[in-house]
């Protein structure tokens, strides 16, 4: 402790690249045009400094809830009255169907309790050798450039992310198929604010905007790939117990009936997509951060040679690797991949924190402006892995930090994320040096998951 107080004193303090929020809340075109550029930008400051922020002049259209009693509320304790909204679905369905991460009631339940085995930590600890090796093979690609070149660490995370995740719980995907649904998943989210803003405005489905087209053709892409994958598991068998498997051979307790083909592509869509590109954001901010901060670059990279030696990374150095999920929590607390969760009071008027909302009010969780909710941070936007000492990381409420979101719709991978995004880092830093140019300061950009404006250049060095 005293250690790292000393420590911390000499460290410079770093204030990353955040979003400006709007000075108060604007009128509806006005709002609207913020929203699609960024949809963090349409934020007012005092979702940053209130427990609850209501927006629409007669009726509230959003309600931004912040305080983490609120959201505990919300997520938990009158979970059933603030369902998932027809918002998520609308704009996800065409990707993910009704698949895990929009279903709801008992559809939601079976399809959970399927797929839970899979996501064990201690079984998930198992995966570590396999992402060690992902991240191995992009240090390989890097040096296939030369020692020390600029790449785009956005694209660089995305395919070792993917790599991961087409060789563990998703097994069976060529390298083809693998970059197709790349493709796809990105075509898709680009114009995606458009397409929520619609459906605040609640606008018909068959609404055009601009990337319209193109989105309708990426899910359609998107979904034949998988399909593709379906029918090569089907004809040749699976190997042992992955989700594919898993979900080939399960019965519906309900109806007694297997997924149909609909269903089971709408899963494996959920987890191809839900799988890799959050972890790769997650790695995408904190290879930034750590380019930004070099001397906590140093001291993940002397904690990663002291835990490992050198030696690839096995699953009895994850939990030593404490400084380096450190890290990675306080990168997640500043740039959440996932920054906005969504839930609605679809069928009675409540009252939440002294406010009355009619029903239905759409009910928007902000991840990134909790937090950097300035109640509830010392210093929110300035970068500091210490708040995640164990001592001060045990007073947080769990509402307070969520960059999983929380209550029974938490994310089912949080633990394999945690596990990838240590394993991975660790492997990169005992390979290759990160820096910065001194100018790139990208805007993160809520597209579902949070971008970094411009992709993320880096000077990659290696060791
Ligand atoms: C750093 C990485 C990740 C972050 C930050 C993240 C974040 C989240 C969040 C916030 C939710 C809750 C959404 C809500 O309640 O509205 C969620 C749900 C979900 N996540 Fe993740 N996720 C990550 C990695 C993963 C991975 C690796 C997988 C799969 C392998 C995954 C699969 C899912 C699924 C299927 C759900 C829906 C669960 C349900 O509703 O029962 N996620 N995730």
């Amino acid at each position: 402790m005293r250690c790292s107080v000393l420590a911390k004193d000499t460290i410079p303090a770093l204030y990353p690249p955040s979003v400006k929020p709007s000075a108060r809340a604007l009128p509806l075109l006005p709002f609207i045009a913020r929203f699609v550029r960024n949809p963090l930008r349409s934020l007012p400051r005092a979702v940053y400094e209130q427990p609850i922020v209501l927006y629409g002049k007669k009726r509230p259209l959003v309600a931004w809830v912040t305080d983490p009693a609120l959201t505990d509320m919300i997520l938990v304790k009158d979970a059933t009255r603030f369902p998932k909204t027809r918002l998520d679905r609308r704009v996800l369905k065409p990707v993910v169907g009704d698949g895990l991460l929009t279903a709801e009631g008992d559809h939601w339940r079976w399809q959970r309790k399927l797929a839970s085995p899979l996501f064990r930590p201690a079984d998930i600890i198992g995966y570590t050798p396999i992402m060690g090796d992902a991240a191995r093979e992009q240090i390989a690609r890097w040096r296939s450039k030369g020692s020390s070149i600029v790449s785009d660490l956005n694209n660089d995370m995305t395919d070792t992310t993917f790599a991961v995740i087409a060789r563990t719980i998703l097994a069976g995907i060529d390298e083809a198929e693998g970059a197709e649904i790349k493709r796809s998943g990105h075509a898709y989210l680009d114009p995606i604010a458009w397409e929520v803003a619609a459906a605040l405005l609640l606008l018909p489905e068959t609404w055009w905007h601009p990337g319209k087209r193109r989105m309708r053709q990426a899910a359609i892409d998107g979904r034949a790939v998988v399909q593709r994958l379906l029918e090569h598991r089907r004809q040749n068998g699976g190997d042992g117990d992955d989700l594919v498997a898993r979900m080939l051979s399960a019965t519906n307790p309900n109806s007694g009936e297997p997924m149909t083909d609909e269903q089971l592509i709408d899963n494996l869509g959920t987890f191809l997509l839900a799988g890799h590109e959050t972890t790769a954001k997650a790695l995408t901010w904190t290879l930034y951060l750590l380019a930004r901060a070099p001397e906590w670059q140093e001291r993940v990279r002397d904690e990663v040679m002291s835990v490992t030696g050198g030696n690839p990374i096995t699953s009895d150095h994850i939990p030593q690797l404490v400084i380096t999920q450190r890290v990675l929590k306080e990168s997640m607390r500043l740039y959440p991949p996932v920054p906005v969760m969504t839930r609605v009071n679809a069928h009675d008027a409540v009252e939440v924190g002294g406010k009355s909302l009619p029903a239905p009010t759409l009910i928007v969780l902000p991840i990134y402006a909790i937090h950097r909710h300035v109640e509830l941070w010392d210093d929110p936007a300035r970068f500091d892995p210490d708040r995640f000492l164990p001592e001060r990381e045990s007073t947080y409420p769990r509402t307070q930090f969520m960059p999983f979101g929380y209550g029974q719709r938490v994310c089912i991978g949080a633990a394999f994320a945690m596990i990838e995004a240590t394993t991975i880092l660790a492997t990169l830093l005992q390979g290759a040096r990160f820096a910065w140019d001194g100018r790139h300061a990208p805007e993160p950009i809520s597209r579902v998951t949070l971008r970094p404006a411009g992709g993320m250049p880096l000077k990659v060095t290696l060791i």
